[in-house]
């Protein structure tokens, strides 16, 4: 554990004086089960040993100031009585004060605190660093404020302060990864019914991140539209949700819902039938249907759903011929990284290959990495 935590350091150098907690959450990667969440499908998720910390005091006056190590400069400041959300050069700040607002909204009393956020998670890559900015920022107001929430009440207020602070409509999968992660396992989700199950993951495969280094912006328009598209759907269909409708529905309602709700829709319901026979390939352990069904899932991202993009297509394509057991996508889309299944002792060749590969082949410097399944976020 890194007690001694740059965070510790970073905070007394710029507020000069000691911190009085230490938040830690790790971001999470998803291994299949993508774009269903909010259509109260299955999820399988994982967090990741890549982190933000928060270290924080309390001070006098009814304000919060706040310093990122990624960005620098002079803390940002804002008085508890006009929370707001910031854009331009500020919008990171949004899924922190968006957390303090929600709290403040549920009812928690919310002193005013000075706080430093710093770690080795990288933003925009699709390993959720907004929903670990969002949960070390509610584990701080918690700690400070003496009011414990659960893993699932702190999800689900981080959830709302996304979508009211940082414009995205976003499921609840990321915020549920992050706060329940369980070392050595996968978590699978029902949004239907919000069960979380456990599922331990092999030893001997590892999993590697491949940075595309394309920056996604999530809040740009087009993760609302493939939700809205969903929500059409489902409604032409007479269902509440995709949760509900079995492929045969949606092929007989191909022509009613045109071309592009069609996609969505049949995206939606295969995927979901992909998580499901992927936890039973996990639990047999065969190798060659996990990476079949994220071979299909990856396909359906690109084909249907239209989420992916060049440079992560050609990542998947590249780690196909490497020899990967499974690659596809993973996140939101529109850039950030593709996930790979390896043999553990083939990880740090792949790692080389790929990168090595993709140069040649896109004249472009990119970035692989392994993550291990870890624990969930919690107060250092
Ligand atoms: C983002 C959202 C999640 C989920 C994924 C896509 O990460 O925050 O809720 O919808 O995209 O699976």
């Amino acid at each position: 554990m890194f007690l001694s935590t740059p965070s510790l350091r970073s905070f007394s150098e710029v507020f000069g004086r000691e911190a009085l907690v230490v938040a830690r959450s790790p971001g999470r990667v998803n291994l299949i089960g993508e774009h269903v969440d909010y259509q109260m499908g299955r999820v399988m998720p994982f967090a990741v040993d890549r982190y933000i910390d928060c270290a924080a005091a309390p001070i006098s006056e009814p304000e919060i100031r706040i310093w990122s190590s990624s960005i620098g400069g002079a803390p940002l400041r804002m008085a508890l009585s006009e929370l707001r959300p910031l854009d331009g050069d500020d919008a990171w700040a949004n899924y922190v004060l968006g957390v303090i607002a929600e709290y403040v909204r549920s009812g928690v009393e919310v002193a005013g605190f000075e706080a430093i956020l710093s770690g080795d998670l990288p933003l925009g890559a699709g390993l959720s660093s907004s929903a670990a900015l969002e949960s070390v920022t509610a584990l701080v107001i918690e700690s400070l404020s003496g009011c414990a929430k659960s893993p699932m009440e702190r999800s689900k207020l981080c959830q709302a302060a996304e979508h009211a602070f940082a414009g995205v409509p976003c499921g609840l999968m990321d915020q549920l990864a992050v706060n329940h992660g369980r070392a050595g396992h996968a978590l699978m989700i029902d949004c239907r019914d919000l069960t979380l199950t456990p599922l331990p993951l092999p030893a001997e495969l590892s999993f590697v991140m491949v940075n595309s280094g394309v920056r996604h912006a999530l809040a740009d328009g087009e993760y609302a539209r493939r939700k809205a598209d969903c929500e059409s759907a489902a409604s032409m269909l007479g269902l509440t949700t995709l949760r509900e409708a079995e492929l045969s529905v949606v092929d007989a309602g191909r022509e009613s819902l045109g071309d592009r709700l069609y996609r969505r829709a049949r995206h939606v319901v295969t995927e979901n039938a992909r998580v499901e026979r992927f936890a039973e390939a996990l639990k047999n352990g065969e190798r060659a249907e996990l990476g079949r069904l994220m071979a299909a899932s990856h396909a359906s991202l690109r084909d249907d759903y239209e989420v992916s993009c060049t440079e992560l297509d050609v990542l998947v394509e590249l780690a196909t011929d490497i020899g990967a057991v499974g690659t596809r996508m993973t996140g939101g889309g529109f850039g950030g990284c593709t996930i790979n299944l390896v043999p553990r002792e083939q990880a740090a060749t792949f790692c080389n290959e790929i990168c090595i590969t993709y140069q040649k082949r896109q004249g472009q410097a990119i970035e692989a990495f392994t993550v291990e399944p870890v624990d969930g976020a919690a107060i250092l």
